[in-house]
């Protein structure tokens, strides 16, 4: 099948279609995904938390994402890939983000790239966009600011702060972004949103009106165990489904039933 485009993901808006997209940091998921037909895979920071272990994204640096986000562009034949650029590696100019940008096109190849950030990125996402490299944007909650935001709070309460949200998500795609995520946004904000805007909004926790949505995969599909977030739906028991392999394996090795014949030279 063909590569999915930006031009692609333009016409679904175009057309009314809703669409998915997962993230994705190995070759396992971004083979299935993708042969799932999920448009769009994003190797977020989020691998932080999901691969790496560490209790938020900000730890995550850009030569820790590079191999995850080249294993999963390897892998996805039809998807198109963003890779996010981590806490730090953009924000201190139009120039730096520019920099790491290239870094995940030439040594991840990855399709695009995700900026967290409102008016304050408005540059750095020109001068991206100018350069070649198509830039998704991240509004609403934006977990690299999570200590700035005093935790995970939902953004955009009230008239003024959604309003605020609407003239970012615009200053965004007059500065050139293909696409935006709303993270965290009361639905109505989310809805407002996209229907102020010609690009693509792709809602995480922003209710039914945006164009797309996303989830982490780990959290779709029930790896990860424990509370998940309200706006989460768990597709599949992966955790229970490993942990019951991984059980029977021991207890197979333990009572000298595996390996049988079959499996002996
Ligand atoms: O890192 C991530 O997984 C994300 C999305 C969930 C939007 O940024
Ligand atoms: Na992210």
């Amino acid at each position: 099948a063909r590569r999915v485009r930006l031009r692609h993901l333009q016409e679904l808006k175009e057309r009314g279609e809703k669409w998915a997209m997962l993230t994705s940091y190995d070759t396992y998921t971004a083979a299935i995904f993708d042969d799932a037909g999920i448009p769009a895979l994003l190797v977020g920071d989020s691998a932080g938390n999901n691969v790496y272990g560490h209790d938020s994204t900000l730890a995550i640096t850009v030569d820790e994402l590079i191999p995850l986000a080249r294993a999963v562009s390897r892998s996805a034949s039809r998807a198109l890939v963003i890779a996010d650029l981590p806490f730090g590696s953009y924000q201190a100019s139009p120039e730096q983000a520019l920099r790491t940008a290239t870094r995940f096109m030439k040594e991840a190849g990855v399709h695009a790239v995700k900026l967290e950030g409102g008016v304050e990125i408005a540059d750095h996402v020109d001068l991206l966009s100018r350069s070649g490299i198509p830039v998704m944007a991240h509004i609403g909650f934006t977990p690299q600011k999570e200590h700035a935001l005093s935790g995970y709070r939902v953004q955009g309460r009230g008239q003024d702060r959604a309003d605020e949200l609407v003239q970012s998500a615009r200053t965004l795609e007059r500065a050139g972004a293909f696409a935006v995520v709303l993270e965290m946004v009361p639905g109505e904000v989310g809805a407002a949103v996209t229907q102020a805007l010609t690009i693509p909004t792709v809602g995480i926790g922003a209710g039914n009106g945006c164009d797309a949505q996303v989830l982490v995969w780990q959290d779709m599909a029930g790896l990860r165990s424990g509370r998940l977030p309200r706006f989460v739906k768990q597709y599949a028991d992966l955790h229970s489904t490993l942990h019951a392999a991984a059980r029977a394996y021991a207890a197979d090795v333990a009572a000298g039933t595996f390996p049988d014949r079959e499996h002996t030279f």
